[in-house]
Parts: structure tokens; C-alpha cells; sequence
């Protein structure tokens, strides 16, 4: 997992909570890195899993619910430091249908390390999509988190449905704006 999403995660919870609690978590994820991350580094995906696990314990939050709220504010973080990756988007919808031939592959492009999921447009009108979606990591509250999150940033009203599909590690999520 690319570094840029563990320094997101860690200044999240620097800013909703305290610099204190963030060297808790990480203190208590008993990572190798010990929680110093660069964003251009490459990490295991575990340590993600092991800071999660931490926050559950000390926030009653669930898994996917933590894993939706970093989703939100990630979409937030990345938007604001790769603006010429989303430049000529306008609605959440129009960044989900480039999503797989357009911006991940400028990520993979800025970062050749990186491990990105797998989108399909399934169906799309001008109001509603359906999208699937397959990672071996299983993120689909993550997605959620960040299709949350690029709504808010274009001032979208989603509405949003995710289905568990019959295939291992693939997911479909059936959106409409208003
Ligand atoms: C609503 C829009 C987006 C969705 C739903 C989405 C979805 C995801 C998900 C679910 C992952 C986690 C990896 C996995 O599932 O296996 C991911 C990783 C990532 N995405 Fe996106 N993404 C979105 C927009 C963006 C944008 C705008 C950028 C950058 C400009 C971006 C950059 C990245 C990066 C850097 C990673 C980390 C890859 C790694 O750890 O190796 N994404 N994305």
C-alpha cells in the first residue's frame, strides 16, 4: 500500500483527534515502520489492518465504518494534492466513469508501486450508475468512503447501494444522484 494513504490516515486522526492519539495508534499497531511513513514509500497492507483493528478497540467504531470515514477524507486529501488528475470533472459520477481508464492510471503513472483495484462501469445514465468493483483487499466501505467524499466535494446528493456478489472479492455498488 502506498505511503500517501498511511500519512492521510495518520493526519486524520491528528486533526479529528490529537496528534496524541494518532502516536497512540501507531504505538499500540505494533508496526515495523512505527508509524513513520513516506508518501512515495510502499508498506504492507497489513499495517492498514493493524491500525484499523487499534481504532476499533478504542473508538467502538466498526471496521467498515472506519474504513468510510478515512474513505471520505482521503478523497478529500488526494483531490487537493493531485487537482491536474480530476482537472474537467464536475460531478461524482463523471470522476466513478473515468475512474478505471483514467484516474488510477494517472496514479499508477505518478506511482508505479502502487495496487490499484479494478472498476467496471456496468450501466450509466446521466443520473445513475452501476459499478463493479474488485480488489483482493477487500476496501469496498473505503470505496464507499470515497464516493461519499467526491459527492461532497462536488456538492452531489448520492444515493448508494453495495452489493456482495456471488464472486469473491467483487462487490457492486448501484448509485444515483438527484
Ligand atoms: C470516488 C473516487 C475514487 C474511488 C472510489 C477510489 C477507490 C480506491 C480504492 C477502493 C482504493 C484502495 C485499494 C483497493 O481497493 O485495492 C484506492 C487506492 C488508491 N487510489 Fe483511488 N479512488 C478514487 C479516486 C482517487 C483519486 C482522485 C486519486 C488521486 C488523484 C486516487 C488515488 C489512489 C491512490 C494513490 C491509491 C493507493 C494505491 C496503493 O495503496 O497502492 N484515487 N482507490
Amino acid at each position: 500500500m502506498l505511503g500517501i494513504v498511511f500519512t492521510s490516515l495518520i493526519e486524520m486522526l491528528e486533526e479529528k483527534v490529537s496528534p496524541e492519539f494518532a502516536d497512540e495508534i501507531v504505538q499500540e499497531a505494533g508496526l515495523e515502520t512505527k508509524g513513520s511513513y513516506i508518501a512515495v514509500g510502499r508498506y504492507p497492507f497489513d499495517d492498514l489492518v493493524k491500525i484499523l483493528q487499534v481504532l476499533e478497540e478504542k473508538t467502538g467504531k466498526t471496521f467498515d465504518n472506519l474504513q468510510h470515514d478515512f474513505g471520505f477524507y482521503l478523497f478529500g486529501r488526494l483531490a487537493q494534492s493531485h487537482g491536474q488528475v480530476m482537472a474537467g470533472r464536475e460531478s461524482v459520477l463523471d470522476v466513478l466513469e473515468v475512474l478505471d481508464d483514467d484516474i488510477h492510471v494517472q496514479v499508477k503513472a505518478l506511482y508505479p508501486d502502487a495496487d490499484l483495484p479494478h472498476f467496471t462501469v456496468l450501466s450509466r445514465t446521466e443520473k445513475a450508475m452501476r459499478l463493479r468493483y474488485e480488489s483482493s483487499r477487500d476496501l469496498f466501505a473505503l470505496a464507499e468512503g470515497l464516493m461519499d467524499g467526491a459527492a461532497a466535494h462536488f456538492g452531489d446528493e448520492l444515493t448508494r447501494e453495495t452489493i456482495k456478489t456471488a464472486t469473491p472479492h467483487t462487490y457492486e455498488f448501484s448509485l444515483s444522484v438527484v
